[in-house]
């Protein structure tokens, strides 16, 4: 046990080991700001700075968040209290509930602490205990647990059947490799499919018009979409937590496009798919495999042939059928394609830089054409082991 904060220095606190701390949500404004001290096992000593509520922190129970800040600021060595370096949920919460404006020591010191800089902590320290000398370099790598958001996202697909809406997405097809292979993939099954259809994770719906007109099509994605992804799409069934608005065993198929990776407990997923499809009922799956990090930190799994084959086995699907899309060509082509594409369509600059880049990509724009060509040849083959990602189907095993 340390004491009580009231009355000591800046310096006196951080000797003694004093961390601030934020309300459980992370999101601690002023008014909620506690000064606290800790011995390693227990905060036991909080007080309120002047005017403050009093809230679950003073008991330290509901603390998401407690960081050395101040010793981060003198550069000095950081240790954690052991109650939060445990590997138990609680710690997963920890570095996510960061990203905060601390008021210190009634507002002589203000520390906008974000939750790259906690979450960066947390680890240098498991790594400084564990091996002392590689601590110093890893904390000058970004740790990319704290992304928050790419630098570039492509365009969302829209749900148009507009005449134009489908030459540009025809376009983009002929440079979005990823896209263009799902695409040919889906064309071989889709418009052979009868009956009722759930397109799960359906975003923009950008594969609905590959089912011919008479198939009753259901679009579902989670209440998270326009938040998390940038999906609002009106003929879409939105809804929260993991049971899909679908009644048991009422669809004869069930289309997922790019969303298993997204999704927390992939085999919880797969299990509801199961449900909702009749007895003999198909399910169609495409994942990346080589593909960047996308809707950051949504994007939580890459799969394989493996990994498919057995989830969706334990889900109760049989006949499973994994199919490569693409090879080493076609994935050298899409990176190439994406280095160029920063350049053509700059996000997040000045119109001045934007304009540079552009200009810069003005010699490239050939190589541009060419690599697209070249990708979409690449993927009338078989697909190779190193792709850009796989199409899974498999059948509602009878009787489970
Ligand atoms: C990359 S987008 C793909 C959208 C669309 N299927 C496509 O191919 O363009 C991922 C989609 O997965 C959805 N998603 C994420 N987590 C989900 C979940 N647990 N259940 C259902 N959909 C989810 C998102 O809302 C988003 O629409």
């Amino acid at each position: 046990m340390v004491g009580d904060a009231s009355n000591m220095s800046f310096d006196t606190l951080l000797d003694k080991g004093g961390y601030f701390t934020t309300d459980v949500d992370g999101n601690a404004p002023a008014a909620t700001t506690l000064l606290m001290m800790c011995d390693n096992q227990h905060p036991v000593r909080a007080r309120n700075l002047p005017g403050e509520s009093n809230d679950e922190n003073r008991t330290g129970k509901g603390i998401a968040t407690v960081f050395r800040a101040a010793r981060r600021i003198r550069n000095g060595p950081m240790t954690p209290p052991s109650a939060f370096t445990k590997t138990d949920s609680s710690q997963k919460i920890f570095p996510r509930a960061c990203g905060v404006y601390e008021s210190f020591l009634t507002g002589l010191v203000t520390v906008r602490y974000n939750r790259a800089m906690c979450a960066e902590q947390s680890i240098s320290t498991a790594e400084a205990k564990s091996s002392p000398g590689r601590a110093t370099n890893q904390t000058a790598r970004r740790n990319m647990v704290n992304r928050q958001g790419e630098s570039w996202r492509p365009p969302l697909f829209s749900s148009s059947t507009s005449l134009s809406s489908r030459f540009v997405s025809a376009l983009r097809r002929m440079f979005d490799l990823q896209t263009s292979s799902i695409w040919r993939d889906l064309s071989a099954e889709l418009p052979y499919t009868r009956g009722t259809v759930v397109d799960v994770g359906c975003g923009g719906q950008p594969y609905r018009r590959l089912f011919r007109s008479d198939v009753k099509y259901i679009g579902i994605d989670t209440v998270d979409a326009k938040a998390h992804f940038g999906y609002s799409e009106p003929e879409t069934r939105y809804f929260e937590g993991t049971t899909w608005p679908i009644e048991n065993e009422s669809v004869d198929f069930v289309l997922c496009t790019e969303t298993l990776e997204h999704v927390l407990d992939p085999l919880q997923f797969l299990k509801e798919a199961r449900r909702c499809l009749v007895p003999g009922g198909r399910i169609l799956l495409t994942v990346p495999f080589s593909a960047r990090w996308h809707y950051i930190p949504y994007d939580y799994w890459r799969f394989t042939p493996s990994s498919l084959d057995h989830l969706l086995e334990a889900a109760g699907f049989t006949d499973v059928i994994v199919y490569a899309r693409g090879n080493e060509v076609t994935v050298a082509c899409y990176k190439t394609i994406a280095l160029i594409l920063v350049l053509l369509m700059p996000q997040g600059r000045s119109p001045l830089a934007g304009a540079v880049l552009r200009i810069l990509s003005i010699p490239f724009l050939p190589l541009f054409v060419v690599l697209g060509v070249i990708g979409n040849l690449s993927l009338m083959g078989q697909g190779g082991d190193d792709c850009l990602g796989y199409t899974a189907l498999g059948t509602k095993v009878l009787g489970i």
